[in-house]
């Protein structure tokens, strides 16, 4: 297939592009190439070379800096899957966007395909906005939801966590927030599977499993030889953010399966690939 990856230079768009690129024709943009929330840049940058699929990784993913940065958030969460349908729509190409578990309300034990969605931050508001858009769609669409991603990048949970280990002897994390850490290589290879299926809806994408950010801290501890009990658990209200939290944001994934998506790796099994990863210094993203 010939494929066309947005937010290629993100943490999920880089893995995205190895796993795609390495089956199909694969062409990855970035924001050098163009602003995607203008509409002018999204459409040349399609239209010039069109693809048969356009999976979408650019994003605004600052939760608590959407907040105080609203224009921002919105023109890249809402307009540039607005700008993408519109263009696909023009040449009859299929479009995944990717969403997040911040669409839904937190409320309960987990959260379907179409589980009402209900954010309560303003990051997820911008997402919804971005879904809504994607699916008045009339060439084909996805949107494809995944949450607490890790992976080859600059900024992640388990980078933050590896790193704060080195520099403190104790450190307390939040133990009321619940949902299911992502490897971008994981997800990679369930977005093959939909984008080369054609699929179309809303679906789940995540490693399997659920955990606390308490929980997932210590696995990320185990994993560089600390000792666990150095970690501590606390209650959000601890731990003040300018962007609210939903409590449970777990995904469940039914459609994933039903469309012959295999069981995805545990989500511990994941994190001891990546640890892996940065120990073996092949990563390209180090640790300093
Ligand atoms: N990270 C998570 O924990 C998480 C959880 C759930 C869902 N998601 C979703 O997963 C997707 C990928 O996230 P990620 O963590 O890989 O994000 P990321 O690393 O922040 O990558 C996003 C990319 O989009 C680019 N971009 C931003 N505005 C743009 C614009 N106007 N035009 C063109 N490109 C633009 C960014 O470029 P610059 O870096 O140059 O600004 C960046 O390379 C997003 O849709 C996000 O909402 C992420």
């Amino acid at each position: 297939m010939k494929i066309l990856v947005t937010g290629c230079e993100g943490m999920l768009g880089r893995a995205v592009v190895a796993r795609l690129g390495a089956h199909h024709v694969v062409r990855g943009v970035g924001l050098a190439q163009g602003d995607l929330t203008k509409p002018e840049h999204a459409r040349s940058l399609v239209v010039n070379d069109p693809p048969e699929w356009i999976v979408n990784c650019a994003a605004w993913t600052g939760v608590d800096a959407a907040e105080d940065h609203r224009d921002e958030a919105m023109a890249a969460n809402a307009l540039i899957p607005a700008n993408l349908a519109a263009v696909c729509g023009e040449l009859g190409c299929g479009l995944t966007q990717i969403s997040t578990d911040y669409v839904f309300p937190g409320n309960g034990d987990g959260f379907d395909e179409d589980s009402p969605r209900c954010p309560v931050n303003f990051y997820g508001l911008t997402k919804y906005r971005g879904e809504e858009a994607v699916q008045s769609m009339a060439a084909p669409w996805q949107i494809v939801r995944t949450s607490w991603l890790f992976g080859d990048g600059p900024q992640n949970f388990v980078r933050t966590i590896t790193k704060l280990l080195r520099e403190r002897p104790s450190l307390t994390v939040v133990n009321d927030q619940r949902g299911n850490p992502t490897y971008t290589e994981d997800l990679a290879a369930v977005l093959e599977h939909l984008v080369t299926g054609g699929y179309r809806g809303i679906f789940h994408g995540t490693n399997a499993g659920a955990c606390t950010w308490f929980e997932f801290a210590r696995a990320i501890a185990e994993e560089n030889g600390c000792d666990p009990e150095g970690i501590s658990p606390c209650a959000s209200e601890q731990y003040p953010t300018p962007a609210a939290r939903p409590r449970c944001s777990v995904l469940r994934s039914s459609r994933l399966e039903a469309v012959g998506c295999g069981p995805r790796p545990a989500w511990r099994d994941a994190l001891h690939r990546y640890c892996g990863l940065l120990a073996s210094g092949r990563a390209a993203f180090p640790l300093a």
